[in-house]
């Protein structure tokens, strides 16, 4: 048992770039929060009191909770949020997985503070391989968590932006370990506002690396270096040699590192992919943190970016580099504890984007006939229950008033990624903002094509599913060519990576697999928040299975209400 306490409160940190400090929510006073350590089998005990002025809920991002779907966490999909002054206690296994994964608060914008790390060893034991990586074991282990930050409570900016009709504004600083970096070019800024990670010469490192950021994707390198990437989303991948790495917001890459070059300082930096937000008040879109060799002379007390051992970044708009990276990854087959189901039960084909609605009155607080910025599923845009949980209504079958049956296999119109006119333009007619869920017999297999419209800005959705990893069959630019043999034929049914976010290339489309075997309700939304703030989201209900131990478990003792 691996038991934890996160105390949810509302701490003054340092602003980045201005003087003065912020209040802004963390658990434990710190950002990022905690980090967790479990081994494989391990149940994770985490009391959470809420001592901030907001209501949360913490989400276990990437953990299947199999047979422990109360434990979720997403407000209002599965359970109600944590009231002020109140207290819950997590109870769930990290089973049948291994590597890097992360929580964070699902509740409004409170994530940008409320995160950290989770990280799942392989179990002790006997035997061959007990305990090991399938890799070269490394010397030491360092977690990378990035991040983006506001001077300023996000979630008094988040209803600010939306109360208005606008989305919010960028971030004032990206982050590595909670930390800018030097390249802000602000007097406050001092290099212990950097982080730094020590290295020893002909050392490896495994990086641990989350992008934690709400809206940003980002390109990852250290100057001087190489990885091979071995992990991506908690699922072991063939060993991949890259310079750079590609990150959108809700994945992790486990990553090793061999301090090989010759012994100084080099800066490790990451940079905006095809961000919503390319650009940062405060002078650009890159932070840095050093990587120091211990048995360097002393280091410079500062890190001009002039110097050689500054990465090269691609540039925001480097697609190619993107899709080639997330391309190049494929499973360690023979760790993968499913293999690819060839039989497909419920076939769909899902646009995602953003387009223009008129707001409605179920959404917050916008005026009548105002045309307001939605983003869509099948021309669905999503919006949470108010007064009972998803999985509540689910498990006493009392879905009215809470959620329909009704999310659509297909878009309402066939979509044209090369018309210039409608129907390319989903939902600017106006998309009904509603909360739609897709039933799922239990165990059934299921096929999603994710067509992304790139209607109004052409940008990258990361899209996650809790409750499963999937498996990525392909992915491709333009107008998905069908789902016929011919475009069977470019699936990857041999050994695809296995993950829980998908970054849908920008115009493009990929084609990803899972099977529903975990009863319960999983949310699969962008995890970009400033598009599931506006409807990028849908939720699997899936049902309970024909034995006690498939069926639907009644919720836990002292169960949040709302
Ligand atoms: Cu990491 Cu529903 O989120």
């Amino acid at each position: 048992i691996v038991e934890h306490t996160f105390r949810v409160s509302t701490p003054s940190l340092p602003r980045v770039c201005q003087p003065g400090n912020v209040t802004v929510t963390a658990v434990n006073g710190r950002v990022p929060g905690p980090e967790i350590e479990a081994r494989e089998g391990d149940t994770l005990v985490v009391h959470v009191i809420n001592d901030s002025p907001y209501n949360v809920t913490v989400h276990w991002h990437g953990v299947f909770q199999r047979g422990t779907p109360w434990a979720d966490g997403p407000a209002m999909v599965t359970q109600c949020p944590i009231r002020l002054g109140h207290r819950y206690t997590y109870r769930f296994a990290v089973a049948g997985q291994e590597g890097t994964l992360w929580w964070h608060a699902h509740s409004s914008f409170m994530r940008s503070t409320v995160h950290g790390a989770l990280v799942i060893r392989p179990r002790r034991g006997a035997g061959a391989g007990a305990g090991r990586y399938p890799f070269r074991t490394p010397d030491e282990e360092k977690t990378v968590l990035l991040g983006e930050w506001w001077n300023g409570d996000t979630v008094v900016l988040e209803n600010q932006a939306f109360s208005t009709g606008k989305t919010m504004r960028n971030a004032d600083a990206y982050t590595i370990n909670g930390m800018p970096g030097d390249l802000y070019g602000c007097p406050e800024m001092t290099n212990n506002r950097i982080a730094k990670f020590e290295v020893s010469r002909d050392k490896t490192y495994l990086l641990r690396i989350i992008n934690a950021a709400l809206n940003t994707a980002f390109f990852f390198k250290v100057a001087g270096h190489t990885f091979t990437v071995v992990a991506a989303d908690a699922s072991y991948t063939e060993p991949y040699e890259t310079d750079v790495i590609v990150i959108a917001p809700g994945q992790t890459v486990d990553a090793l590192m061999a301090a090989d070059a010759s012994p100084g300082c080099y800066y490790m930096a990451i940079s905006s992919y095809q961000s919503a937000n390319p650009s940062l008040p405060f002078n650009g879109n890159t932070s840095t943190a050093v990587v120091e060799y211990l048995d360097a002379a002393p280091a410079p007390t500062s890190y001009p970016s002039s110097s050689p051992l500054f990465p090269t970044l691609p540039e925001p708009n480097d697609t190619f580099t993107a899709h080639q990276f997330y391309t190049s990854l494929t499973a360690l087959v023979r760790l993968s504890r499913l293999a690819v189901p060839l039989a497909v039960d419920t076939r769909m084909f899902v646009t995602i984007g953003l387009g223009f609605s008129i707001c409605q009155l179920t959404q917050t607080q916008c005026m009548s006939n105002q045309t307001v910025v939605v983003a869509t599923m099948n021309n669905v845009s999503f919006t949470l229950p108010t007064t009972v949980s998803m999985l509540e209504a689910q498990y006493r079958d009392t879905p009215d008033g809470v959620y329909t049956r009704d999310f659509p296999d297909q878009p309402p119109v066939v979509f044209d990624y090369t018309s210039t006119s409608l129907p390319r333009a989903l939902s600017s007619t106006g998309s009904p903002s509603t909360t739609k869920v897709k039933t799922l017999r239990y165990n059934a297999t299921v096929e999603m094509v994710l067509q992304n419209t790139a209607l109004i800005g052409r940008e990258s959705h990361p899209m996650h599913l809790h409750g499963f990893n999937f498996f990525v069959l392909a992915q491709g630019f333009g107008n998905y060519d069908g789902g016929d043999a011919a475009g069977e034929e470019k699936f990857n049914l041999v050994n695809p990576q296995e993950r829980n976010t998908i970054a849908v290339p920008t115009g493009g489309w990929a084609v990803i697999r899972f099977v529903a075997d975990n009863p319960g309700m999983w949310a699969m939304h962008c995890h970009i928040d400033a598009h599931l703030r506006i409807g990028l989201g849908m939720v699997f209900e899936v049902e309970s299975g024909p034995t006690p131990e498939t069926a639907l478990p009644p919720p836990p003792p002292h169960f949040p209400q709302c």
